[in-house]
């Protein structure tokens, strides 16, 4: 796929699939609605996002609140034509058993087939008790095979291509765990890997919503993602698209992941604490990185760190 910039929205700020005109008006050149899960469900009780200021970090429990795959059809049916990409993070119903995950990620996948660019299937919520537990063995497995299935029966039926296919991973798992998740995305011909989803660690216990169970993310998550990002890119050789995300919050954090190996970046703590001018600051500080640089394109940057 072609994108005007690399630059794009995290999943979880547009749950309810409600402001794609927004996201295109402020020159994001991609958004990712949802988690959306097969049901409807409300979510942890409130409160269950906290904010430091000072730290620009967020600690959520959300837990997928989102009025389920069949409403955000409507609401996708209703939106009318788009002028950028629009992706779908897929989450688990927290009423579905873990062995049964497979059947709730592939329904919601074949319901918003015809509406969605790119799926990402998101096995790295800390906030639905077991799905981190997804990542691991026939679990994952499972759940790609049945999406890949929806993928290719959808496309043989519409005559189009099929669509890219997404793993986001938790910062938290172990080198030996982000591994066997990548050969697992390779054995399936996966599209790429969204790296990464919100920490269980905290960068201190010094202030109190730190204490608050949750993942967390902002600038407190920035090296922990870009470090997973540099170790995916040269586990694979470049071979796996990466989609950097975690404490982005300027073009210097942007040109970092980029350098670490992203093809792709997404924010979702930037927009909160530096408002919808983000986008502009980092697509003119990009533009304006490239030019300083020995390359001609993003593209060439991507992975340069580890040639250097
Ligand atoms: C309130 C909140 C809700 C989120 N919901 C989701 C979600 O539904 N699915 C998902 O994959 N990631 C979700 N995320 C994680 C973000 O997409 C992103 O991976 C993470 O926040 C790191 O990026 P950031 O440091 O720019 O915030 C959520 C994050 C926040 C703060």
């Amino acid at each position: 796929m072609q994108y005007s910039h690399p630059f794009g929205l995290a999943a979880g700020m547009d749950k309810r699939a409600e402001a794609l005109r927004g996201w295109e008006s402020i020159g994001l050149a991609f958004s990712e609605i949802g988690g959306v899960t097969m049901l409807e469900q409300s979510g942890n009780p409130k409160p269950r996002m906290f904010r430091h200021g000072g730290d620009r970090a967020l600690v959520n429990r959300m837990g997928f609140n989102n009025p389920g795959s069949e409403k955000i059809v409507q609401q996708l049916r209703r939106s009318g034509p788009r002028s950028i990409p629009v992706w779908a993070n897929l989450g688990k119903s927290k009423l579905t058993p873990i062995d049964e995950a497979k059947i709730d990620y592939s329904t919601t996948m074949n319901r918003l087939w015809p509406f969605v660019d790119v799926f990402v299937i998101n096995v790295s919520s800390p906030n639905t008790p077991g799905l981190r537990d997804l990542q691991h063995g026939d679990h994952l497995k499972g759940i790609l095979n049945a999406c890949i299935e929806v993928n290719q029966t959808n496309s043989e039926r519409e005559n189009v291509p099929s669509k890219p296919l997404l793993i986001k991973v938790a910062p938290d798992l172990t080198i030996e765990q982000l591994e066997a998740v990548v050969d697992e995305a390779l054995a399936c011909e996966i599209d790429g890997i969204v790296a990464t989803n919100t920490t269980l660690e905290r960068p201190n216990q010094s202030s109190k919503i730190y204490l608050e169970q949750g993942g967390c993310s902002g600038s407190p998550l920035k090296n922990q993602s870009t470090e997973m990002i540099r170790h995916i890119y040269s586990y694979t050789d470049g071979k796996l698209p990466i989609v950097g995300v975690g404490g982005i919050m300027n073009a210097e954090d942007a040109w970092e992941k980029i350098l670490a190996g992203a093809t792709l970046l997404q924010a979702y703590a930037g927009f909160v604490f530096e408002g919808p001018g983000l986008t502009k600051s980092i697509v003119h500080g990009l533009h304006n990185k490239l030019k300083h640089s020995e390359f001609e394109t993003i593209a060439d940057a991507v992975g340069s760190s580890h040639r250097s």
